[in-house]
């Protein structure tokens, strides 16, 4: 009898867990990558708190039936911040989740203004406002909801154009200028804004220091599950609950990251079971 080979799953609303996808591989983790997009859920940003946590769970159930993955990768902050303690709760199989990199940045600033970048629910979370009194009490934190930019990502990463001007308009809550001093350093808390940092930098009043918290999430996976590592990549699967039709772009995009562009459709049940 020959073992299954070991599955893995990155999971975000869209296309942002791409990012983590990116330092995956640059890692060279082995094992089969199954990425999952929740595009018929997109975006989770402005659901209310309960509307994402029963999402995701009925996503991930989903998920769990069909793939039986030795690990998931929440590779979002707007379902991290929210979600985890539910996942936890009912799977035993491990989760990996993506915060706001809150310490990093406060440990990086020298101006000693940070900002959090975010979508509207993960600035409005008890878990960020959390992190920022454990770890950044010596800093002055802007936290900067953007309603539309990981939609903006999204549209950018599929290859279509977004002008600087509305990209400037989403980012300026993270630029703050006081008492002589200004932002040095802004932590990318969605996973769709590393995918864009050369128009995030590009639509920036000035530069600052982009936290991208890939390759920490990254590092976890490898730590949490041994049973990936020195196993040779084989190409991932690409699955969404509502597949976006299917352009160059995408395909090349998909085929950088040792995906198979062809997408799988996952049907999605509404979780009835609640929130133990
Ligand atoms: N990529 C998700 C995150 O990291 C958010 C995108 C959305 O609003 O669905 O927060």
């Amino acid at each position: 009898m020959t073992e299954r080979e070991p599955v893995y799953v990155v999971f975000d609303s869209g296309f942002g867990g791409m990012s983590i996808v990116r330092a995956v591989r640059d890692r060279g983790i082995g094992g089969r990558l199954i990425y999952v997009a929740d595009h018929e859920g997109f975006p989770y940003g402005k659901r209310s708190d309960s509307d994402v946590v029963a999402r995701v769970l009925a996503v991930v159930g989903a998920v769990k039936r069909n793939f039986d993955p030795e690990v998931v990768v929440i590779a979002c902050n707007t379902a991290s911040t929210l979600a985890l303690p539910a996942l936890r709760k009912r799977w035993t199989k491990p989760f990996v989740g993506t915060v706001p990199a809150i310490k990093p940045a406060a440990a990086a600033t020298r101006s000693g203004l940070v900002s959090v970048l975010a979508t509207p629910g993960t600035v409005a979370r008890d878990y960020t406002r959390d992190l920022i009194g454990k770890f950044a009490l010596d800093a002055d934190v802007t936290l900067a909801g953007a309603p539309q930019l990981a939609a903006y990502a999204e549209a950018i990463w599929l290859g279509q154009e977004i002008g600087r001007d509305v990209l400037a308009e989403e980012i300026r809550g993270a630029f703050v200028e006081r008492d002589g001093r200004r932002t040095d350093v802004v932590a990318l808390a969605c996973t769709h804004y590393p995918l864009i940092i050369d128009e995030l930098q590009a639509a920036a009043p000035w530069e600052v220091e982009w936290l991208d918290p890939a390759d920490a999430v990254a590092r976890r996976l490898a730590a949490v599950a041994p049973q990936l590592n020195g196993d040779d990549e084989t190409p991932g699967l690409f699955v969404s609950t509502e597949p976006p039709v299917m352009s160059a772009a995408l395909e090349r995009r998909m085929i950088d990251l040792n995906i198979d562009p062809e997408p799988i459709k996952l049907a999605v049940l509404p979780d009835r079971r609640g929130v133990a």
